[in-house]
């Protein structure tokens, strides 16, 4: 059973999957596909026949891992084939964010042009040649690490929790954070850290919204003292009303991995873990 159909032709290769909702007790239902959805001890009590959990994304956060272990079913994600797109998607923030291109764009509709342009609207921040600070280098965080060598940029890394986080606030124009949600990350960018960032810099996550604490962080963000592109949220899909109207903010939809070669890819591996798991064979990505 899955919570969703998913894109890409992979798909097809699987027969009778059911489209359902983990909110009613499925006695029948041996294994499920989620987009990172809340699969607890709860939703595990109402599939006792559960062996497998496919997690449609990298992350699997929302995965109790412990439960699932518990009533011995496995749990798989889809690394490797998303680094490229979300990487390119936190360019696009940067991008984004730095060079006003959604008030741009707003501006342009508005037909505001003509009327009130000058010399000095909607000044943007020069990207290339900026400091980046990358706060997590796994395979997205050094793919992201690439694109900005091509914008020749003075890279600043570090690795989940190791490093100086502190330091890497104070030094960059832009920081962009790429680490997994776990306990250890989760408020990893506090109030008192959000507050080291220099005035004028620019945060963009596209990893997982509690990796920073939210409420501090639209306090900066209402304030205009930093400036934010963000595609994860702390309680998703809920954004903080306060962003509605920033300018200073660009906001997405959880978008990271949102291609159409990408997502077709997850969705390969996502068939070929379930594939494996019927022919009663260890699922090639299995994290649990
Ligand atoms: C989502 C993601 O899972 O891979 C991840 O960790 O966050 C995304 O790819 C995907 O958008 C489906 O929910």
């Amino acid at each position: 059973m899955a919570t969703r159909r998913l894109p890409g032709e992979a798909w097809d290769e699987l027969e009778d999957v059911e489209i359902g909702a983990l909110d009613v007790s499925r006695p029948d239902v041996e294994a499920l596909v989620v987009p990172n959805e809340l699969v607890d001890g709860n939703v595990l009590g109402r599939f006792p026949r559960l062996r497998l959990v496919a997690n449609y994304g990298v992350g699997y956060d929302r995965i109790d891992v412990g439960a699932c272990r518990a009533h011995g079913v496995a749990v798989t994600n889809t690394p490797g084939v998303l680094d490229a797109a979300t990487a390119d998607l936190a360019f696009a923030l940067i991008l984004a964010v730095r060079r006003c291109l959604v008030a741009g764009d707003r501006y342009v509709r508005a037909g505001d042009w003509n009327a009130h342009w000058s010399a000095a609207t909607m000044l943007g921040r020069d990207v290339t040649g900026a400091t980046l600070g990358i706060v997590g280098l796994g395979r997205i965080g050094s793919a992201v690490a690439r694109r900005a060598a091509g914008f020749e940029m003075r890279v600043r890394s570090v690795r989940r929790t190791a490093g100086d986080l502190d330091e890497l606030l104070r030094e960059c124009d832009i920081v962009t954070v790429h680490v997994p949600l776990t306990e250890e990350t989760t408020g990893l960018l506090s109030r008192e850290r959000l507050a080291l960032m220099p005035d004028g810099a620019t945060l963009v996550n596209t990893a997982r919204g509690p990796v920073v604490d939210e409420a501090a962080l639209v306090d900066e963000l209402v304030s205009g003292r930093i400036s934010a592109g963000l595609d994860v949220f702390a309680h998703e899909p809920d954004v903080p009303a306060a962003l509605y109207d920033l300018p200073n903010v660009v906001l997405t939809p959880h978008l990271g991995s949102a291609t159409v070669e990408t997502r077709a890819a997850m969705t390969r591996i996502v068939v070929d873990n379930l594939l494996a798991a019927t022919r009663g064979e260890e699922p090639p990505n299995r994290v649990a």
